[in-house]
């Protein structure tokens, strides 16, 4: 089967590499030249586990190619994926299509015989449509399709996802696209991966709905997180209590700084945007959005409560910057809110994380960037763990606590047993695990939003 790519970003670049590896021949075309000349020299433009041999390996036996050049990369191709970026439109949240469409117009004009033209985009409902009327309106040969095929990989995890995807949907509205796309994937359900078909609308709402519903689920344990501090609980005990039932699924259940990343922020906006223009409310969802918007905004009153009220003139360490581990994705990253209201509180800030710091540099400014977490750590009042990297997992705690200047450890990501950490001679801060033992009279931290202890500025 002959693939095109068009978008050689992280889904892109996966997918593609991923099709080439099951014995497709993908062109990959990207805007971007340099993108595309680095490619060809096996230089990758995302830090992502495994990709760099699986590219090198497919494109040295000449199965996946790169190109900028539109009119090379369609050429043959019997599919032809749009996996470019759909962000959040300025002013309203709703997906920004445009990417899409200028895709779209190029493709029309490229093909010189029909073929599946497929969104992995991640789309509004109804999307799909006006892709097949432009497609017709721009002179695309006769007999082309339209099919949704929503990718559900989660960076960091991403080759492993798409090799063994929970289930690969296919939204099409003719046999000739459901049986392109069932040869595609058809090394994966020899592998018991389920394929749904359904109609192209319905795929569209289903990636959503899936983004969505795991917002949600974030979003409940942050606030179950918040409550067990005020009554004394343990919300990692809850999690797993609950999550044994299979109904809930142990999943997604782990409290943290809000969720970011390039997906969920944007997908549950241009959900609530979808549901408005159909008149329809989607109440759980706004209030998931505004829950997980509050949290972001209010992560550094953690910290100030935990040195005393103040971070003015003080040092933090911080470890982890990308919006979760094994990414260099700083795109709506939850470290960003947080070291920028610390900063505008008037502390200074040394941070280190293992992959992201060309990204972060171009997002924060006066960031210390530290070689290493003890570098990080090294003459800071308080160190902030905000993304769980597996390196900050098992960290010497002795020398960590014996080369800052205060004891205090924020552990937004309860990668550390309040014991061990106190064992090391920390102040431990964790989420939602119970009231700070009162019998040395230490400070109790408390849910953000009540705000009664510690005066803070927003
Ligand atoms: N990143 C994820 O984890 C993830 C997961 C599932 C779905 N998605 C969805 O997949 C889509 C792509 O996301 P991403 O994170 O890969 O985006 P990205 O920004 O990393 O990559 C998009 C790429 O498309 C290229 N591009 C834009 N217009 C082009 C055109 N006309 N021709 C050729 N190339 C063009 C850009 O140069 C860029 O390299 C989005 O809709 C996103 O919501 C992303």
């Amino acid at each position: 089967m002959r693939i095109a790519m068009i978008g050689t970003g992280y889904v892109g670049l996966v997918s593609g590499a991923c099709f080439a590896d099951f014995g497709h021949e993908v062109a990959c075309v990207d805007k971007d030249a340099g993108k595309i000349a680095n490619l060809k020299n096996g230089i990758m433009p995302i830090w992502e586990p495994g990709l760099e041999s699986l590219v090198k390996s497919n494109a040295d036996r000449g199965r996946l190619t790169f190109t900028t050049d539109i009119n090379e990369a369609v050429k043959g191709a019997e599919a032809i994926f749009i996996a470019v970026g759909t962000p959040a439109r300025r002013g309203d949240g709703h997906a920004d299509l445009t990417y899409v469409f200028d895709a779209v117009r190029e493709l029309a004009h490229a093909m010189t015989q029909r073929a599946v033209v497929v969104t992995k985009s991640t789309v509004p409902v109804g999307t799909g449509d006006r892709i097949a009327e432009l497609l017709e309106r721009e002179g695309a040969p006769a007999g082309t399709s339209v099919a949704s095929n929503p990718e559900f990989l989660r960076e960091g995890a991403a080759i492993a996802d798409f090799k063994h995807p929970d289930r690969i949907v296919v939204g099409a509205e003719d046999e000739h696209a459901r049986q392109v796309l069932r040869e595609i994937y058809r090394p994966l359900f020899l592998n018991k991966a389920p394929i749904l078909f359904t109609g192209r609308r319905t795929a569209e709402l289903t990636k959503y709905a899936a983004n969505a519903f795991l917002a949600v689920k974030i979003s409940f344990i942050n606030e179950i997180a918040n409550l067990c501090e005020a009554v004394d609980a343990d919300v990692q005990e809850v999690a797993r209590g609950i999550g044994l039932d299979n109904r809930i699924g142990p999943k997604f259940l782990h409290p943290g700084p809000g969720y970011g990343g390039s997906c969920f922020p944007k997908d549950t906006l241009a959900l609530l945007q979808t549901a408005k223009e159909a008149g329809i409310q989607q109440r759980i969802v706004e209030t998931v959005v505004s829950v997980n918007d509050d949290r972001k905004a209010t992560m550094h009153e953690r910290v100030l409560r935990a040195v005393g009220g103040s971070v003015k003139g003080k040092r933090i360490g911080v470890l982890g910057l990308a919006f979760k581990p094994n990414t260099d994705d700083m795109r709506d990253a939850p470290s960003i809110p947080l070291l920028k209201a610390l900063q505008a509180q008037g502390a200074s800030v040394a941070a280190f994380d293992p992959a992201a710091r060309e990204q972060a540099e171009a997002v924060f400014e006066n960031v210390e960037f530290a070689a290493d977490p003890y570098s990080a750590a090294k003459n800071a009042d308080a160190l902030v763990i905000v993304t769980e990297w597996d390196e900050f997992r098992a960290l010497d705690l002795d020398r960590l606590a014996k080369s800052m200047k205060g004891q205090v450890l924020v552990d937004l990501r309860n990668v550390y047993d309040r014991a061990e950490a106190e064992e090391a001679g920390f102040d431990y801060y964790g989420l939602g695990r119970g009231k700070v033992d009162g019998r040395d009279g230490r400070l109790r931290l408390v849910p953000e939003t009540s705000g009664k202890d510690v005066q803070v500025a927003r």
